[in-house]
């Protein structure tokens, strides 16, 4: 009984990892799974291929590092969090497709909330605004749009959950319907001072208390898994958000450390220690995790676009086939030639918060060429990524060194031009699967064969990258990015 088995179920594949007690990763397996879009606008993934892809990796990674079952101590789930999906308790058959994190169906429910005044007290109590990136208005729509759900949801025969609360179900064949306050506070219904769902927020929205998971800390027991899926049962010990697995992986265990994850999007994550910090900068308060009932805290700046303009680069418009091609090619030109390229693909996220913003790109000319496009879109996520480490700045964190993680964390140029557009060092770990890494490590402390003093200290830096651009000219790019921005914002508002 030596390995630990994370579960990470992210917005474009899922995978799973085995590492040893020590963290050491021994087999990885991952599967991609379809986008659906069915209206420009909208983001759906079926929930069965979610779980399906998610066993089978699971089995597969077993098989790969030939484990048995019983060898492994405990599994912990970490996924792309605000998903919202919907079951029959009974059942256990969805209810309707995932609306997907970046699915900005709800822009106009926001602003209805908004316009009824509401903003200030679920900002209070759950440290996020309104826009249709979170939970609460998916499960709203689809309370309002499915025929006869409502009723159903009210008899208490319909589950919510995020992707978490799904997997968990699936894994314990329908015997837990449960959460971990991470996801929970990414709902705009789970208060975070109380650490329970608000029956106020609730009420506003109204949605039915019956349909919500209970709430697990972090690494507490979510039960055991089948024993057919994996050919034993395995004790499921630890679920995170993959954001907060990220940030326990890169062991940010003390207030005031912090990461930044490009996978999907870019997530900035500052441990701000017991207590949830509320900016006015449009950045976000949430659970960093809850370990043995206890909260930390964290600050985050939420970039929804960033590997994400890499795959639409690659199969939107087929500039390449891989994407590991995409150094070299942007590699090939001094700079991006004036290109500004805005990935406003499912509007802006932090500090921008604009559900009707939409991509652009400007500054073409005839000697415009894929190479300079490319460099643009690595150029356009990492100003993203300067604009909320300013809104932190301005929040008063002042960031010595930007820790990266994720795809995009492989891409060297890449990790240059940040780090140039940045003026901030940026460093890479040496272990970069820091979100499967966090949550098996989370899973080896809820199955008490590890304690959190274990993860603290393990953070190894592999190579750091120093800024070398003259300030003035950082400056200049900066502010046309900025004047980029405003062009790309409000555009699909009717
Ligand atoms: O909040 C969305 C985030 O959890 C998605 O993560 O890794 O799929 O970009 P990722």
């Amino acid at each position: 009984m030596r390995y630990l088995l994370a579960l990470d179920q992210g917005t474009t594949s899922s995978r799973a990892i085995l590492f040893t007690l020590e963290g050491r990763p021994v087999a990885v397996a991952q599967r991609e799974f379809r986008q659906l879009y069915p209206k420009p606008g909208w983001v759906e993934h079926d929930p069965l291929e979610l779980w399906e892809t998610t066993l089978w990796a699971a089995q597969e990674a077993l098989r790969r590092a030939g484990v048995g079952a019983g060898e492994v101590l405990a599994l912990g789930i970490t996924n792309q969090r605000e998903t919202t999906l919907l079951w029959d308790r009974k059942t256990g058959k969805p209810l309707s497709n995932a609306i997907v994190w970046q699915d900005r169906r709800t822009a106009p429910l926001c602003e209805a909330l908004r316009e009824r005044g509401l903003e200030p007290l679920f900002r209070e109590r759950t440290g996020l605004l309104f826009d249709p990136y979170f939970s609460g208005t998916k499960l709203l729509w689809l309370l309002e749009n499915v025929p006869g759900l409502r009723a159903r949801a009210e008899r208490g025969e319909v589950c919510f959950g995020t992707v978490d609360t799904w997997l968990v179900w699936n894994l314990t064949g329908g015997k837990v319907h449960a959460t971990d306050p991470t996801n929970a506070s990414r709902t705009l219904l789970f208060n975070l001072h109380t650490l329970a769902w608000d029956p106020e927020l609730l009420e506003a929205l109204g949605i039915p208390a019956a349909l919500l998971p209970e709430v697990r800390p972090s690494d507490g027991d979510f039960g055991e898994t089948l024993p057919e899926l994996l050919g034993a049962p395995v004790p499921i010990r630890g679920v995170l958000g993959d954001q907060q697995a990220a940030l326990f992986g890169q062991a940010a265990l003390e207030a005031g450390e912090g990461k930044c994850t490009y996978g999907t999007g870019a997530f900035l994550l500052l441990n701000t220690g017991e207590r949830p910090i509320l900016s006015e900068r449009g950045l976000l308060a949430t659970v960093a995790w809850s370990l043995g009932g206890k909260a930390t805290y964290a600050l985050e700046g939420s970039v929804f676009t960033a590997g994400a303009v890499v795959q639409w680069l690659r199969d939107g418009l087929g500039l390449f086939r891989e994407s590991r091609e995409v150094e070299a090619l942007a590699e090939s030109v001094e700079d991006s030639g004036g290109v500004y390229l805005v990935p406003a693909f499912t509007g802006l996220g932090a500090p921008y918060w604009d559900p009707y913003a939409r991509g652009a790109i400007l500054g073409l000319t005839r000697g415009t060429t894929r190479a300079h496009l490319v460099r643009a879109a690595l150029e356009g996520v990492a100003f993203q990524v300067r604009d909320v480490v300013l809104a932190m700045e301005e929040a008063g964190v002042r960031l010595k060194v930007l820790k990266a993680d994720g795809g995009m964390a492989r891409n060297r140029l890449f990790l240059k031009i940040q780090a140039d557009l940045l003026g901030v060092p940026v460093a890479v770990p040496e272990v970069t699967e820091t979100t499967a890494l966090g949550v098996a490590l989370m899973a080896g402390v809820g199955a008490r064969a590890l304690s959190p003093e274990d993860v603290a200290g393990r953070y190894r830096e592999a190579e750091r990258f120093l800024p070398t651009m003259p300030e003035g000219r950082r400056e200049a790019l900066y502010r046309r990015w900025r004047e980029a921005v405003e062009r790309a914002l409000g555009w699909a508002k009717e």
